[in-house]
């Protein structure tokens, strides 16, 4: 699977149960690369959007406490989400968050990653897989400026994958 997320200085994904500021930049890409893929995250993630299901995509959920939800299929462990994921012929997106990164690290061999080069003094974190020697940088953009800030896309690889 491919973990696809954006971080500020400090590895912060998130504030107050949404994302850190608007990067219109950042949601093209991010739409541009998971269309027609299936996304995976968690119940807390999937109820952040505005709009849900995100159109155009397989949304599928994990949560413990709901087995239902409109728009998404839902599975309550890692487990049968991953056997069921396994099935799929298409492309499989890990979209967050924090609690859903950490889960399903260890599945992932790709991860996309876009700094924000800016500190918002955010409340859930991923980690510096910038410097993480597991990890390899395969390809990086160069700095784009979005909404005022400084972006960066950046693709990694898990080593040895
Ligand atoms: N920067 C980015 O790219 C990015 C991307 C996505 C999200 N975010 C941000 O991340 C924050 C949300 O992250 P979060 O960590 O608070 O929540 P989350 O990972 O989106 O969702 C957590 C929920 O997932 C379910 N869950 C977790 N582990 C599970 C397991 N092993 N089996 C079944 N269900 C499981 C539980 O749902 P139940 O409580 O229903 O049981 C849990 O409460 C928001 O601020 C959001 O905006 C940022």
């Amino acid at each position: 699977m491919t973990l696809i997320l954006v971080m500020d200085n400090d590895c912060a994904i998130g504030k107050n149960g949404g994302l850190l500021c608007r990067l219109p930049l950042d949601m093209k890409h991010f739409r541009e690369t998971t269309k027609n893929s299936a996304v995976v995250m968690g119940r807390k993630t999937y109820e952040s959007f505005p709009k849900r299901p995100l159109p155009d995509r397989e949304n599928i959920v994990l949560s413990r406490n709901l087995s239902k939800i409109n728009g998404a299929t839902v599975f309550g462990n890692a487990e049968e989400m991953l056997k069921y994921v396994n099935s799929l012929e298409k492309k499989v997106f890990v979209i967050g968050g924090a609690e859903i990164y950490k889960l399903l690290l260890p599945y992932c061999d790709e991860a996309l990653i876009t700094r924000v080069y800016e500190n918002f003094s955010g409340d859930v974190f991923f980690y510096d897989i910038e410097h993480d020697k597991s990890w390899e940088l395969s390809e990086s953009s160069p700095v784009l400026e979005t909404n005022g800030k400084n972006i960066r896309f950046m693709r990694f690889l898990r080593k040895n994958s």
